[in-house]
């Protein structure tokens, strides 16, 4: 094959008719899930003032040293399509003046995320979340709240041997300190650090912990756990989440050097797994998040704790694909109409308009001419009826039902034929 002139760009996936399905499955149940949890739906621009993520995001993060897709406008603007939703929402948060509503506010959202990644599987430059917030609450309970909502959302996908990592990075109290003893700890062992890890070291340490090349790991498995560091509220605040966790009976497990790749976090951080993923050799998270209760006030706002995360929707999308459930099969409508000859044609575009009309689904193929062509598709389709429209009938003004299952047929009046289906398919 000549190669083409034009193909997408590279890792930026096209959604074709199958997926769709996966899509709309998996974000009408997020959805459902939000909204019984009381969250309101919100949408943000695409692009956001570069400096908001920049400052929000974390100047040291990767998603902004190395992941945006930025650009400068013909005014002169400096914008960066959204590798995150976190900031623009808590942006619109404070524009809106939503910190004078009653509070705590809860939104969720969702849509593609762009972060010029190096692509491979679970790995995209143009993905999606489901994403949810919590602002305005310091409280304990709604950090497990939110980590309920998501492993809800891939409990009720049905997705196996969900783990979720929780940890507590700690605040302003206690992380300066606990960075102090982990600097110490890993530039004695500097040398034998990734090249990356040697400059996380001097810009954000912490995000040595969770490097993962194998030597850094063997260091890192050493190394100091802040969770022996916390100040008396970060200590309560995380006793609390765990023992809501238990009361739940959430599966977890305490991962001691799970810090999180963005800037913003305080306190507790979480990732959801599934270990079936794992046995696989995939550890990629499917949801993440944690509390960030000095982002609002970073951003202009007042002092507020917020608590949220995010769903990797075609991560969700590649486990349910491997396992080509029933109910992500595409589904076809119970009637097939076939029509021969240019005059049945004709007629059958009339019908399929009646059949509109009255809510009754129906699939066709117009552009074959063969009865034999269409019944194949048909019967491909798994349909119950099929409606044979030739000339002839359409000079006698009738209609041939073939019942699929019975292997019989009947001509009945044209005229009769919607009232017909709507008598059988009520049998169904
Ligand atoms: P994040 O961990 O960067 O967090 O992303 C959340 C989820 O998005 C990941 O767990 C993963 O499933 C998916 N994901 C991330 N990068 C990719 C990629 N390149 N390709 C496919 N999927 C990916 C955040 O974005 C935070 N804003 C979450 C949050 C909300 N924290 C508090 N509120």
């Amino acid at each position: 094959m000549t190669k083409l002139k034009f193909q997408r760009p590279t890792g930026m996936p096209d959604i074709l008719p199958a997926d769709q399905i996966y899509f709309e499955k998996v974000l009408r149940l997020a959805e459902n899930i939000g909204d019984f949890y009381g969250f309101r739906k919100i949408d943000t621009p695409l692009l956001e003032e570069t400096a908001l993520y920049e400052k929000g995001t974390g100047l040291t993060t990767d998603i902004v040293q190395k992941q945006m897709f930025s650009l400068r406008t013909r005014g002169g603007d400096n914008l960066t399509l959204r590798p995150e939703f976190t900031p623009g929402i808590i942006r619109a948060y404070l524009e809106h003046g939503l910190n004078a509503w009653p509070q705590p506010v809860k939104l969720y959202a969702w849509g593609p995320v762009f972060r010029y990644e190096h692509p491979q599987a679970g790995r995209y430059r143009q993905f999606h979340q489901f994403n949810a917030e919590v602002i305005g609450t310091s409280n304990s309970v709604t950090d497990v709240q939110i980590i309920q909502l998501f492993f809800n959302i891939l409990n009720d996908l049905k997705l196996k041997k969900l783990v979720i990592e929780v940890n507590s990075i700690g605040d302003s109290a206690c992380r300066p300190y606990y960075k102090k003893l982990l600097i110490s700890y890993l530039k004695s062992r500097a040398l034998g650090l990734c090249v990356d890890c040697r400059r996380r070291l001097r810009e954000n340490p912490l995000r040595v912990l969770d490097c993962k090349e194998a030597k850094c790991q063997e260091i890192v498995s050493g190394a100091p756990q802040i969770i022996d560091h916390l100040c008396d509220g970060c200590r309560r605040h995380f006793k609390e989440v765990l023992e809501i966790l238990d009361e739940l009976e959430l599966p977890y497990r305490l991962s001691p050097y799970l810090v999180r790749g963005l800037d913003y976090y305080t306190k507790t951080v979480f990732e959801i797994k599934s270990e079936e993923e794992a046995e696989n050799k995939r550890t990629d998270a499917l949801a993440a998040g944690g509390r960030y209760d000095g982002l609002v006030k970073l951003l202009g706002g007042p002092d507020t704790g917020a608590v949220g995360g995010a769903l990797g929707v075609e991560r969700v999308i590649a486990l349910l694909k491997a396992k080509k459930r029933k109910e992500f099969q595409p589904t076809y409508p119970p009637i097939f109409l076939v029509q021969l000859g240019f005059l049945a044609r004709k007629r059958a575009l009339k019908l399929l308009e009646e059949f509109r009309k009255n809510k009754i689904p129906v699939s066709e193929c117009l552009e074959k001419d063969s009865l034999k062509a269409q019944l194949k598709l048909a019967d491909k389709q798994g349909v119950r009826y099929t409606l044979i429209l030739g000339q002839k009938e359409v000079l006698d003004k009738t209609i041939i039902i073939r019942d699929m299952k019975a292997g019989s047929q009947e001509t009945v009046k044209l005229d009769k034929i919607i009232k017909e289906m709507q008598k059988r398919l009520k049998k169904l």
